[in-house]
């Protein structure tokens, strides 16, 4: 039965007593999930509810009202805001830039000051909070109910947002008529736990008006996916959309929007700070003695107060709030530019009263800034250890997060493509705590030069090398192991490893000491070292510079399977390289093969394909493999294995879907690849398996409602074991 069937000839008191509880429900549930993160009720409960209201509604649109839980979404788009005048101004307050502990000092001193206070009297009880990073809000509520939502604007008048804040599920649509716990003064606040809760004390009725002030931001997690989904409607090619570059920015956008639905999907968030109008202030209204108790009725009427808003006395405890939110400030989910310092008591506040547009009682204390605005000088390209080549913003220098910046990665092609960094670009560099720099997105606005996009170079800057991109990798990397100057000290450990040719007590300290002195540049260099050059390095007396002599004598009478690993080609495991060996026989036939004879090796798909012939067509590759051998690195050659490795698994095609338990997708394929199968990117009648991993989706139910088998991944090994067994 759905909800509303019962209701042919419902009496209206009825109905409207069913509307009113079902809208209670949803409010004290909506708080519980939103605002406490501590849900009463499984979702599909909270959906029964909803769609019970929602269908009541509908059988009595009389019962409609704008404070509906239902309406949160669905109001029309606006042609333009409203102004609203505030009836108490909407201040901002001082900033202390100094963002060392004398920021905490100055504010403590001359609140002392103001106050008349001398050396001899107590500290002052301050309550210490996070600025957060987004934009005032007022939220207006008469008689309890949300009647308008208004920004800043220029303090006196701000723009009238109502529709979009009713969007946000932690801002209550009516105040809590709780069993009003307010705190006592002294009472409430765990300083040391730093959380706020109720004690137990006298009731708060509901003021016939207020204005609640606070901050509407949104969470990293969900900036991120917003951008994420703006990502793919550009890439679909939606026009006019655009990526954000904070989440401040994304919060401003959302607050502005004029239509509600699309402030929706912004998912932003709302911390309460306190309040403006507040009526009436007396005659059984609520008043209040401190900030503290103000912020805890908040809480308790249903708003979302920060937890880490703490007590403070005196600056020692300001200080202390501030060091310890700075170090906890990353592991935020989201974003805070400083700590806010208040008087505590509300008397003393107005003692203290304004300067200009600013409260004397109230200071901002600002942590280094994390995003700054600067222009890009060049893009280089960077070549690793590994042969990886990363794009690399080079920065006019900019001073963010307490270090000077000059260099900004863009991690690889498609991050530098999808942020379009070109040369001349003013861009926002963000570093937050150990985190290397990252630039965060181009002010497109200020783009001026012809520059063009970037594009990655096709020879490694190094060496000259090709570049290149395997199929399913992010990366583009140099081709020249073993030549390339990056790649000198990683080459060399790899070709000294136990697995590869050994060279027993070459490791990466003594590695270092003979790149960096210039001893060795590529890997014949090792054959050529003397007795006398190694005795007069660090750490290296006669007997250990004889040991090593020996050992580089030992590693030149070795096995094609342990050279050919020891090349370091780019996913070439030692098992690879047994495989290779087996099937062509000699070095010589390898270095010629094309990437189609590669293929008919077992182990060896498309990519590893491509990496080995890329590999061996570097004539400087060549070069070393020839001057080793000339070295005296030496090891028996025989025939090639007879035939072809079998390929079992030819003529079979699969389709991979989900995530696997241990295999990347593009692993599982290479193997398939080099098993013979072939690998479709959909489901057909044509398909012999689909290989199902974790969270697998519509290819699954294809594949089953065409009757296609279905293997997990160790199935396939297993598969593919029988496959080189055969
Ligand atoms: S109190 C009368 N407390 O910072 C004092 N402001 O210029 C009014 N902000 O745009 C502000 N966190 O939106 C206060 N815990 C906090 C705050 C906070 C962020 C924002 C506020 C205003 C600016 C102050």
């Amino acid at each position: 039965m759905t909800p509303g069937q019962d209701m042919s000839s419902p009496a209206k008191d009825d109905a409207a007593a069913r509307v009113a509880g079902l809208r209670a429900q949803l409010h004290r549930h909506a708080h519980s999930y939103y605002t406490l993160d501590a849900p009463e009720i499984p979702d599909a409960e909270y959906d029964r509810l909803y769609q019970a209201l929602q269908a009541l509604e509908t059988q009595h649109p009389e019962l409609a009202s704008a404070d509906s839980p239902t309406r949160r979404v669905g109001a029309k788009p606006l042609a333009m805001f409203a102004s609203v005048r505030h009836t108490v101004p909407m201040l901002s307050i001082r900033t202390e830039t100094d963002t060392e502990a004398s920021g905490a000092k100055n504010f403590d001193s001359r609140m002392r000051k103001e106050l008349g206070l001398s050396a001899a009297d107590p500290p002052v009880e301050y309550v210490a909070e996070l600025k957060f990073d987004g934009l005032a809000m007022s939220l207006r509520y008469e008689d309890g109910v949300l009647v308008q939502a208004a920004t800043r604007g220029d303090g006196e008048v701000g723009e009238d947002v109502t529709q979009n804040m009713r969007t946000i599920k932690q801002i209550p649509l009516w105040l809590n008529p709780h069993p009003n716990p307010l705190p006592q003064a002294g009472e409430g606040m765990n300083p040391e736990a730093g959380s706020l809760s109720l004690g137990e004390g006298a009731g708060v009725r509901v003021p016939a008006v207020l204005e609640v002030r606070g901050e509407v931001y949104m969470r990293r997690a969900d900036f991120e996916a917003l951008n994420e989904a703006q990502r793919e409607l550009i890439a679909g090619g939606a026009k006019g959309e655009k990526t954000f570059v904070n989440p401040r920015n994304a919060a401003a956008g959302g607050v502005r929007q004029l239509d509600p639905a699309i402030a929706a999907r912004r998912r932003l968030s709302f911390f309460a700070y306190g309040i403006g109008e507040l009526t009436p202030p007396g005659a059984g209204g609520p008043v209040f003695d401190t900030h503290l108790q103000l912020l805890l009725t908040l809480k308790s009427w249903g708003f979302p107060v920060a937890e880490q808003t703490a007590r403070a006395y005196g600056a020692s405890e300001l200080i202390a709030f501030h060091q310890a939110i700075g170090a906890a400030r990353d592991g935020l989910p989201y974003d805070i530019d400083g700590v806010v310092y208040k008087v505590n008591s509300l008397a003393c506040q107005k003692t203290l009263g304004f300067v200009s547009r600013e409260p004397r009682w109230a200071v901002a204390h600002k942590y280094p800034a994390q995003e700054q605005i600067t222009t890009v000088v060049a893009i280089d390209v960077q070549v690793g250890r590994t042969g990886k080549l990363t794009p690399v913003a080079k920065l006019a220098p900019v001073f963010v997060s307490g270090v000077t910046v000059t260099n900004a990665t863009l991690h690889n092609e498609d991050e530098a493509r999808r942020k379009d960094v070109r040369v001349g670009d003013t861009v926002i560099v963000r570093r937050a705590g150990d985190v290397i720099p990252e630039v965060v997105g181009v002010l497109l606005e200020r783009r001026t030069g012809d520059a063009l996009p970037f594009t990655m170079p096709r020879h490694c800057p190094v060496c000259g090398s090709d570049a290149l991109r395997l199929e399913g990798e992010a990366d583009y990397r140099c081709s020249g192991g073993l030549f390339c100057a990056a790649q000198r000290k990683e080459a060399i450990l790899h070709f000294a490893h136990r697995r590869a040719v050994e060279v027993e007590g070459l490791g990466d300290k003594l590695v270092e000491q003979l790149v960096d002195a210039g001893l060795v540049r590529t890997l014949p260099d090792l054959y050529k070292l003397g007795f006398a050059t190694l005795a007069q390095l660090e750490r290296m007396a006669g007997k250990s510079a004889n040991k090593l002599l020996t050992a580089l004598e030992k590693s030149k009478q070795t096995t094609l399977p342990r050279f050919v690993f020891g090349l370091g080609i780019r996913h070439v495991g030692d098992s690879t390289a047994k495989a290779l060996a087996l099937h062509f026989g000699n070095l010589a036939a390898v270095m010629a093969a094309t990437p189609e004879r590669l293929l008919q090796v077992a182990d060896v798909g498309p990519v590893v394909a491509t990496s080995i012939h890329t590999f061996f067509e570097q004539p400087h590759n060549r070069e070393v493999v020839e001057q080793l051998r000339a070295c005296g690195v030496t090891w028996s050659e025989g025939e090639p294995a007879t035939g072809v490795a079998p390929k079992p698994l030819a003529g079979k095609t699969f389709v991979i879907t989900g995530t696997l338990p241990t295999l990347g997708r593009d692993e599982a394929k290479d193997r398939l690849e080099a098993a013979g199968a072939k690998v479709a990117g959909s489901v057909s009648k044509k398909t012999d398996y689909v290989l199902a991993g974790a969270d697998a989706g519509s290819k699954l139910a294809k594949a089953q409602e065409l009757g296609v088998a279905v293997i997990d991944e160790a199935s396939m090994l297993a598969l593919l074991g029988s496959a080189s067994a055969a």
